[in-house]
């Protein structure tokens, strides 16, 4: 599939068929998720996969519940010392949401739902998934195979934000 077909028919997906991901297709996002650009190549994420029913009901309740429906969830940690930092932006951040949107493109292209998580009590996540002191949990998605099809949702005009040569 060309990547802007790809890119086209993402959408977020909440509502999952309860069909296991194979684990071919797991180990093909999260090598898409591998290959990702980070600061100085610095690739300062951890990724967990979470499968264990008790594990995901525990991750879900930090935030967005009804992920715990999902096959599998993926959560993104980062250690925030190993990027830098350009004044008071933490490239830890962007260094993963690069590395997410490689691993939902991915999973898009094979017919897998994902749909970013970022509304959650990190606490909570560190809690249900043993994550360590100084390691932040960025984002988490489910995944599996969509069990609903929504429409697009809207975006700007191009006119609205793109401007040339100076901000306006
Ligand atoms: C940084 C970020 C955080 C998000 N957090 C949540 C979330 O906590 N819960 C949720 O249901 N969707 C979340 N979303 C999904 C957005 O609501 C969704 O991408 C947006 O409405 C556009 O819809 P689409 O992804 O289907 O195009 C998040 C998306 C991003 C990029």
């Amino acid at each position: 599939m060309e990547l802007m077909d790809v890119i086209r028919q993402r959408r977020s997906i909440r509502k999952y068929k309860p069909d296991p991901v194979p684990q071919e297709a797991l180990d093909y996002v999260l090598e898409a998720a591998r290959l990702a650009p980070s600061w100085a190549n610095t690739q300062c994420w951890k990724f967990v996969v979470v499968t264990d029913p008790k594990v995901k009901s525990e991750l879900a309740k930090a935030g967005n519940e009804w992920t715990a429906h999902a096959p599998v969830l993926v959560a993104a940690c980062a250690d925030p010392s190993e990027p830098g930092t350009k004044g008071d932006q933490a490239y830890y951040m962007l260094d993963i949401g690069i590395a997410m949107e490689h691993l939902i493109l991915a999973a898009s292209e094979r017919g897998l739902g994902t749909c970013w998580i970022g509304w959650f009590k990190e606490d909570a996540a560190k809690r249900a998934l043993g994550v360590p002191e100084g390691i932040r949990v960025v984002a988490f998605t489910p995944l599996g195979y969509p069990n609903e099809a929504p429409s697009p949702k809207p975006r700007k005009a191009l006119s609205e934000i793109v401007c040339s040569n100076r901000y306006e």
